[in-house]
């Protein structure tokens, strides 16, 4: 497991704590039931030891991808009035989980409930996960009917006939029927929240879309037939989960690049070293065979095969047809805006204080559609004069709201995609913000490498 948002350290007591993802592989893990005990937890030990001081498990043998993206963040507040030395861990799914950080006692109010049972072969899905039912969630849980589309009328009778295919509701696993769910980019993300403890107010950025994962069995007579026939390499692919990034077609996704003409750039022992060691975001394949790294890189190529691959057993072995989000024909979210939001939690509460879009597609406000928020990547920081600073939307803004309410108060565009936490510091007496802007990543806009710096007045 890894642990995506790095440590958090409280020096004073000699703790340190993470927050774990998921194991892999994603989407499909067939074999022993359980809980798969440290996946998708928080942990607790003690900083000078190393010894294990406590954790919880958020997700129970996670198969929806739903890693804790970020770190967990201390956070002193009141509990029932009185308070406690606490800390807080935000999930993909919106949801907060409050504990005593020192004893480890959950203090949400959370009650673990029944869920759907896996229909693939061999697979055991948990049979409950955790419900919260305090504090409230900061972003939508479960797509229903009444989530899609109302944009056009043509996107929302194209996403109620894919809703209506698909399989929905609180972690049901992935099916070969397809599911819809919300939370593979969040809810919060890896950047977390930012904690003001004079108010007990908590800010955090959050995804509102949805993803529609369809499980194929890749040894399904029909389909490994068509795949050998077709190139023994394209079984690697498929069986290796490179179709999960890149596409059933080679086509790519987002910022992940398409595989459809790679012989004008590299010859085979190039594409063998990328599979072999990774690159950026993609993960080293270090487990491979040689003549499987041979046939993809042949495929890849569009070479003929001059590997022989055996193939594996015949039992069914799933994997997902890409990670696709629920768009629209015009690649809107299919489900009701807002999309992107920032969200204000009161942690002595546990009520969201506010809620605002994040984000806006100029050309739907353009046509009057109230601002919609959209997809960001990139945290938010407050400040004591009562500002809350994000840039972290594909519309490449920078934007300060007023903490207290949420008006935006002031935005300005970036010369590229902001998908960073901004910082503040203090020179002279005077005070700045500065945000690191390189574009690209999850969003896929165009990139360049800036730090960008604002003096507050
Ligand atoms: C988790 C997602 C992910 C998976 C799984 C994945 N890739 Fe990638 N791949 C990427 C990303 C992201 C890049 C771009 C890396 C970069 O250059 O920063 C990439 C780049 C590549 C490139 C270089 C493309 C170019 O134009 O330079 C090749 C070749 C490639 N992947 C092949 C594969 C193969 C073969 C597999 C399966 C064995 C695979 N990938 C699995 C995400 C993935």
């Amino acid at each position: 497991m890894n642990v995506w948002g790095g440590l958090s350290v409280d020096p004073k007591n000699g703790m340190v704590y993470f927050a774990t993802g998921q194991p892999k592989n994603d989407f499909y893990r067939p074999g022993k039931e359980g809980s798969q005990l440290y996946g998708n937890c928080i942990v607790a030990l003690n900083a000078n030891t190393g010894q294990h001081a406590w954790h919880y498990q958020v997700i129970h043998r996670d198969l929806w991808d739903l890693d804790l993206p970020c770190a967990p963040i201390l956070a002193d507040f009141n509990y029932k009035g009185k308070p406690v030395p606490g800390v807080v861990q935000l999930t993909k799914t919106g949801n907060v989980f409050l504990f005593n950080r020192l004893t480890g006692e959950l203090l949400s109010d959370v009650e673990e409930r029944s869920v759907p049972p896996s229909t693939l072969l061999d697979e055991q899905a948990y049979p409950t996960q955790p419900y919260v039912r305090w504090p409230q969630p900061f972003s939508k849980q479960v797509v229903t009917r009444n989530d899609l589309t109302d944009r056009t009328p043509e996107a929302h009778a194209d996403a109620l006939a894919r809703f209506e295919k698909a399989d929905t509701g609180w972690y049901v696993p992935p099916t070969q029927k397809g599911v819809i769910y919300y939370g593979i980019h969040g809810g919060a993300e890896w950047s977390g929240g930012a904690y003001d403890p004079t108010t007990g107010n908590l800010y955090v950025n959050a995804n509102e879309l949805a993803w529609h994962i369809t499980m194929i069995d890749i040894n399904a007579k029909e389909k490994s037939a068509e795949a050998f026939a077709q190139h023994p390499g394209r079984r690697v692919y498929l069986e290796k989960g490179c179709v999960g990034c890149h596409g059933s077609e080679r086509q790519g996704n987002g910022g992940i690049p398409a595989l459809t003409s790679l012989s004008k750039k590299y010859k085979k022992p190039d594409v063998v070293q990328i599979v072999k060691n990774g690159r950026g975001a993609m993960p080293a394949f270090s487990q491979i065979s040689e003549d499987e790294v041979q046939a993809l890189a042949e495929f890849l190529l569009d070479m003929e095969s001059q590997t022989a691959v055996k193939q594996s057993n015949q039992k069914p072995v799933y994997r997902a047809m890409n990670y696709t989000k629920f768009l629209d024909k015009e690649n809107y979210p299919a489900t009701k805006a807002p999309w992107g939001t920032l969200n204000a939690i009161n942690l002595h509460t546990g009520e969201l204080v506010w809620k605002k879009p994040l984000g806006e597609y100029p050309e739907l406000t353009a046509k009057g559609i109230p601002v919609t928020g959209r997809e960001n990547f990139g945290g938010c920081i407050v400040t004591k004069g009562g500002l809350v600073f994000i840039a972290a939307t594909g519309d490449e803004k920078f934007r300060a709201f007023d903490k207290d309410t949420g008006e935006l108060l002031w935005e300005t565009t970036l010369p590229f995609g902001g998908y960073a936490t901004p910082s503040t510091y203090v020179v002279h007496g005077k005070q700045y913000v500065v945000i690191a802007a390189t574009g690209g990543g999850k969003l896929g806009t165009k990139t360049g490498d800036a730090y960008v710096a604002f003096a507050l007045e």
